[in-house]
C-alpha cells in the first residue's frame, strides 16, 4: 500500500479540500455560490427550476407551469413540449460542436471508432425514418439488448426521437429475463447484436433474444447489429440486419414535438418482493436533471473526453453516458468489453491512449483493481485524468484513498455520487471545486434535493444517528410511476410513513455526521448491492424454488471485500433429493438462465429447514449472521424452532 495512513475506521473524518487551481476553472468554485444556489432551490423550487429549464432545455413549445405536485404524483413543465433527441443533437448543429466527437469507442478486440455529433445525428435520423417505416409511433415500447457499441446510443436516441419509448436490457441478462421484461411492457421491437465480446469470448445475444421471443406475443421486428460475426439464424419476416434496414434510408428526419411528460423510457429495477419494477422516466424533467448534475457534478467542460465504465443497461449509462453528457455536448467514450482484458491495465491504457479526463467507475471495479495490483497502474501515465467519480455502492475508506492516490495522484477531486434507477440522476454529492471531500461519504444534496435521514415516524433522527433516507420535496427527474403497475408505485416509495403521502423513501439506510455530510449504510429493504448492481433477494429465491429439487430457499447478502455484498443461499431440498456438489452447480446455472450470470449465488448451503418466524416468515436476519460467519445474536424468541439454528451453524 502506497499510504500507510489508510484506515478502515467507518467513522472517518479526513477531509480533502480542492486544489485552488482546481477550483479557479470549476464550473462552480465557491462556498457561497453553491449555499445560494443550493438555497434558492429548496426555498423557491419552482423559480429556481423555471430559470434551469429555461436555461438548459431547447423547447418547441413554452410551458404553462413549473409543477404540478399531487403526491405520489409530479408533473413538470406542464403545457410545454420538446425532443429529447433534439435537445441532444440537433441543437449542437451548426455550433463548434459539430465536428466534435460526441462518442469514441473502443471494442474489447481493440477497434476504436470517433463518432462527431454531425454523424450522430444523421445515424439518428436513420434510424428513426426506419423505425417510422415499421410503424413504430409515439408511446410504442422498443427493447434494447445490445452491447456497449454505438449503436445502443444510436438506438436510444432514435426512440426518443420518434417518441417511442425504450426498455434497455442489460446484456448479462437470461432469455428468461428478457421474455419477462418485453412481456411487462409489450414490446413490439426489438434491437440486439449477433453477438458482444467479453473476456475475449463471444456472448450470444441473438440467441439469447431467439429465445426470449419464442413466448412474447407482441414483438413483431428484431434488427439485428452485426458485432461479432457470430453464426445467427435469421427468422424471416421477422429478423433484419441493422445493414439492411439501413440502405436507403434518408438522412435528415424533422422530429416531431412531444409533450414535457411523454415517456422517455422503461428501466427494470430490482425491488424486494416479486418482479422487477418497470421505472418510468419521463422527457423533460429527467432530462433537465440529468444535464444539470452533469454539468456541476462533472464539472464538464468544452474539452474533456468522459469516461463512464458504465453499462448502457443500467441508470448510470442513461443518465451519464447518454441524456446528461450528450445534451451538454460532451464528449464520451465507452469501452465494449471487461476491464482485465487482455491484462488488468486496460483502462488505464486506454485513459493514455485517449487522453482522457474524467472517469466515473463503481466501487466494485475499484476494489477489483486494488486487488491486481499497483504495478497494472503504475505502467501508465494518467496524467490527463482531472476528475473522478464513484458510483453504484458505498465507497469503503480504503477503496476511496487508493483511488485518490493510485489513480488521481492526489490531483484529482473525486465525486461519490448517491443516487437511484428511480431518482434518475445524482441526488447526493461533492461538487468538485467547492466540497471538501471525506472517503466513503456522499457529502451534500445536489440542488433542488432535500434529503433527511429519519425514524419510523419519519422524525429527523440527531446528527451520527442512523436512520432511513427520505427524500421529502418532488424534484424534476423523480420516477413517475412504476409501469402498469402505480399502485406498486405508491406502496413502494410513498406509503412507508402514514399520514406522510409526500415523503419519498429511497430503500436505503442512511446517517448524517457533525458537519451534515450523508452516509450511506446500505439497502433496508430486501435488496442486495452486488458488485454495484441491486439484486432483490425474492427473484433468488422464485428462481431456485422453480428448480424441480428445490423445496424453499433464502437468499442473504454477506459482506464480500471485492463485490461489497456475495450472494449465499440457503436450500431446503424436496424428499428424496441428494444434496451434492453437482446439484449446487446446477442450481447455480437454473439461477443463471432465470435471471443472468450476474445473479448466480456465490455460495449454496443446504439446509434441513430453514429458521422461521411462527407465523412462517423466513428471518433473514438470522441467516445473515449465520452466512457472515457471525454468531446469532439479537431476539430469537419469535423463531418457531430454534433447533434449525443450531443446526445450520453445526454444520458451518
Ligand atoms: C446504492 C445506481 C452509496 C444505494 C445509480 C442505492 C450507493 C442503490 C451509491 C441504487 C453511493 C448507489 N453510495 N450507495 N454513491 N450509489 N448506491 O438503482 O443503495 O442501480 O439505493 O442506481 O445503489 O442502485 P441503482
Amino acid at each position: 500500500m502506497p499510504d500507510q495512513t489508510i484506515t478502515s475506521v467507518s467513522r472517518e473524518h479526513r477531509k480533502f479540500r480542492p486544489s485552488a487551481e482546481f477550483k479557479a476553472q470549476a464550473n462552480l468554485g465557491s462556498e457561497a455560490a453553491y449555499k445560494r444556489l443550493y438555497a434558492e432551490s429548496v426555498n423557491s423550487p419552482e423559480k429556481f427550476w423555471d430559470r434551469q429549464a429555461k436555461e438548459q432545455l431547447v423547447w418547441r413549445k413554452p410551458y404553462k407551469k413549473v409543477l404540478k405536485w399531487k403526491p405520489p404524483h409530479a408533473e413538470w413543465f406542464l403545457g410545454g413540449k420538446l425532443n429529447v433527441a433534439e435537445n441532444c443533437l440537433d441543437r449542437h448543429l451548426g455550433t463548434a460542436r459539430e465536428n466534435k466527437a460526441a462518442l469514441i469507442f473502443e471494442g474489447e478486440p481493440g477497434d476504436v471508432r470517433t463518432i462527431t455529433y454531425k454523424q450522430l445525428h444523421l445515424h439518428v435520423c436513420r434510424l428513426a425514418h426506419i423505425f417510422e417505416n415499421m410503424g413504430i409511433t409515439a408511446g410504442d415500447r422498443v427493447a434494447i439488448y445490445l452491447p456497449m457499441i454505438p449503436e445502443a446510443v444510436i438506438a436510444m436516441l432514435a426512440c426518443a426521437r420518434v417518441g417511442a419509448v425504450h426498455t434497455v436490457i442489460f446484456g448479462g441478462f437470461s432469455a428468461e429475463s428478457i421474455k419477462d421484461r418485453i412481456n411487462d411492457c409489450k414490446a413490439k421491437l426489438v434491437i440486439t447484436a449477433d453477438g458482444g465480446w467479453r473476456r475475449g469470448k463471444v456472448i450470444e445475444l441473438k440467441a439469447n433474444v431467439d429465445k426470449a421471443v419464442e413466448n412474447t406475443p407482441t414483438v413483431q421486428t428484431v434488427i439485428v447489429v452485426k458485432r461479432c460475426g457470430n453464426a445467427v439464424t435469421m427468422r424471416e419476416g421477422r429478423d433484419v440486419w441493422w445493414k439492411d434496414a439501413w440502405d436507403g434510408a434518408p438522412n435528415s428526419h424533422k422530429a416531431k414535438a412531444f409533450d414535457s411528460e411523454h415517456p422517455l423510457f422503461i428501466l427494470y429495477t430490482s425491488g424486494s418482493t416479486g418482479k422487477p419494477k418497470g421505472v418510468l422516466h419521463t422527457s423533460a424533467g429527467y432530462l433537465l436533471g440529468a444535464k444539470l448534475s452533469a454539468h456541476y457534478v462533472f464539472d464538464l467542460k468544452e474539452t474533456d473526453r468522459y469516461f463512464c465504465s458504465a453499462d448502457i443497461g443500467w441508470i448510470t449509462g442513461h443518465s451519464y453516458v447518454v441524456y446528461g453528457m450528450l445534451s451538454n455536448g460532451a464528449t464520451v467514450f465507452i469501452y465494449e468489453g471487461a476491464p482485465n482484458q487482455p491484462e488488468p491495465d486496460r483502462f488505464w491504457q486506454m485513459i493514455d491512449r485517449h487522453s482522457l479526463t474524467i472517469l466515473y467507475t463503481a466501487p466494485t471495479a475499484i476494489r477489483a483493481f486494488m486487488r491486481w495490483g499497483d504495478n497494472y497502474v503504475l505502467r501508465h501515465r494518467l496524467d490527463s485524468l482531472r476528475l473522478l467519480g464513484s458510483v453504484g455502492e458505498p465507497i469503503n475508506p480504503e477503496a476511496w484513498m487508493w483511488y485518490h492516490t493510485l489513480i488521481g495522484k492526489k490531483r484529482c477531486p473525486i465525486v461519490d455520487t448517491w443516487w437511484q434507477t428511480e431518482t434518475g440522476s445524482i441526488m447526493i454529492s461533492p461538487l468538485p471545486g467547492v466540497t471538501a471531500t471525506t472517503p466513503g461519504s456522499g457529502t451534500r444534496p445536489f440542488f433542488g434535493v432535500v434529503p433527511k435521514v429519519v425514524d419510523d415516524k419519519c422524525v429527523e433522527v440527531p446528527r451520527n444517528s442512523g436512520g432511513k433516507l427520505v427524500i421529502t420535496q418532488p424534484w424534476p427527474s423523480m420516477l413517475r410511476t412504476l409501469w402498469g403497475d402505480d399502485d406498486r408505485y405508491q406502496r413502494q416509495y410513498f406509503s412507508e410513513f402514514p399520514g406522510r403521502p409526500e415523503v419519498y423513501f429511497t430503500g436505503d439506510g442512511a446517517r448524517q455526521d457533525k458537519d451534515g455530510y450523508f452516509w450511506i449504510v446500505g439497502r433496508i429493504d430486501d435488496v442486495l448491492n452486488v458488485s454495484g448492481h441491486r439484486i432483490g433477494t425474492a427473484e433468488v429465491e422464485s428462481a431456485l424454488v422453480s428448480h424441480p429439487s428445490v423445496a424453499e430457499a433464502a437468499a442473504v447478502g454477506r459482506p464480500d471485500e471485492l463485490k461489497g455484498q456475495s450472494l449465499c443461499v440457503f436450500v431446503t431440498l424436496k424428499a428424496g433429493q441428494i444434496a451434492s456438489e453437482q446439484l449446487k452447480e446446477q442450481l447455480r446455472n437454473h439461477v443463471g438462465k432465470e435471471i443472468g450470470s450476474l445473479a448466480k449465488p456465490d455460495t449454496i448451503r443446504f439446509a434441513a429447514g430453514l429458521p422461521k418466524t411462527r407465523s412462517g416468515k423466513i428471518m433473514r436476519r438470522i441467516l445473515k449472521e449465520i452466512a457472515s460467519g457471525g454468531e446469532v445474536k439479537g431476539d430469537t424468541t419469535t423463531l418457531e424452532d430454534f433447533s434449525v439454528v443450531a443446526a445450520l451453524q453445526a454444520e458451518d
